[in-house]
């Protein structure tokens, strides 16, 4: 198995277990590719499938086989039918409880553009743009961008598997979107690139994966929701829901974020990835909403309910994101399971004179 050349690219290293089963799974991911036990994972009854620390890291670690795999692992895993029937009974209680959170949202009189607007506008999640912004310290805020590191640094992957699911106006326009989200093909305006260098002004490392063993459950949830929709042509609906919800509710939230940088004293580098998100998502929502769902329910109507299943759903996993951070500082506590990486050497230049103390000496 040849090694990455650059780690900032992926694969990651295997993340360290949380359970039996991530256990039985990461250790058999370190051989070739065999027959997992019979029934490994075949008594998976917990009791918060969205908070379960084991079942998350293994949705996780089957998904990212999809993706960038993982270091050291072979490739064959990707599709060894054992593995996919683990997978697919670990999805089982993760899927039912998603549809236990949000129901089923109703399809409006006035379309899908206007339930999705409804489920935006309902969604009165905790305030955890508005603390970033005004209270949030900067050991706070680095935790929110380690968090967030493990969908950012792919992002816009997962809505990628859309693409050739679709065709005619809909795909038109998800095109569009991930244009920009890729940079227009160029690397350095890529989105998961900006966001590289926001993580790298904040002294923390930049590698593909490097902050997984750090992030608890809930955010492992908002990622494997996304691979749950992407993998899955039956929730195809449900993934551009999700994406709709995500650029309807990013623009403000992402003013947000970079004002609360400034107030802690970084540079436009380290909060171009935010500010970048608050002209280009203020169009995304509009294609999002009419032109992507709008146009996948003009050509297949019955899924404008999954299209609202995917928003709901979406919105309700980062309530519980959000809700997490939030508690968690409110006890005083940190919202990650381990202190986030960081680099091992930071130029004094690129930090504010706040940010450069917590830093001496960290490896
Ligand atoms: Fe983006
Ligand atoms: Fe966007």
């Amino acid at each position: 198995m040849p090694e990455p050349t650059d780690r900032r690219y992926g694969p990651a290293p295997l993340p360290r277990p949380r359970g039996p089963l991530s256990t039985a799974l990461v250790r058999a991911l370190r051989r070739a590719p065999h027959d997992l036990a019979a029934g490994l994972g075949g008594d998976l009854d917990p009791a918060d499938p969205l908070t379960d620390e084991d079942l998350q890291l293994t949705l996780f670690l089957c998904y990212e086989l999809h993706y960038r795999g993982w270091r050291g692992v072979d490739e064959g895993w990707e599709w060894q039918p054992s593995l996919l029937a683990l997978r697919a009974r670990a999805e089982r209680p993760f899927e039912a409880a998603l549809r236990r959170l949000v129901g089923s949202p109703p399809v409006p009189s006035g379309g899908v553009a206007a339930g999705l607007a409804e489920i935006v506008a309902a969604d009165d999640g905790p305030p955890l743009a508005a603390t970033l912004q005004r209270h949030a310290d900067l050991t706070q805020f680095r935790e929110f961008v380690a968090h967030r590191s493990v969908y950012h640094l792919r992002e816009a992957d997962p809505h990628s598997w859309a693409l050739p699911r679709l065709g005619g106006p809909a795909k038109a326009a998800l095109v569009e979107i991930q244009t920009d989200e890729y940079g227009n093909g160029r690397l350095d305006r890529m989105h998961a690139e900006l966001f590289r260098r926001t993580l790298d002004r904040l002294g923390l490392d930049t590698g593909y994966g490097a902050h997984l063993d750090a992030v608890p459950a809930v955010t492992l949830a908002t990622n494997n929701l996304m691979s749950l929709f992407g993998l899955h042509r039956r929730l195809r609906g449900a993934l551009l829901g999700h994406l709709a919800a995500y650029e309807m509710t990013s623009s403000l939230p992402n003013r947000r974020y970079g004002n609360g940088l400034r107030r802690l004293g970084l540079d436009e580098v380290a909060t171009r990835f935010y500010d970048e998100h608050v002209e280009a998502d203020a169009v995304h929502e509009q294609i999002a909403a009419h032109d992507l769902c709008g146009g996948l329910v003009r050509v297949e109507p019955t899924l404008a309910g999954d299209v609202l299943f995917g928003a709901a759903a979406a919105l309700a996993v980062d309530r519980m994101f959000a809700a997490h951070l939030l508690d968690s500082w409110a006890a005083g506590r940190s919202s990650l399971r381990a202190p986030a990486p960081r680099t091992i050497s930071v130029p004094a230049t690129a930090l504010p004179s706040t940010a450069a103390g917590p830093l001496a000496g960290v490896a």
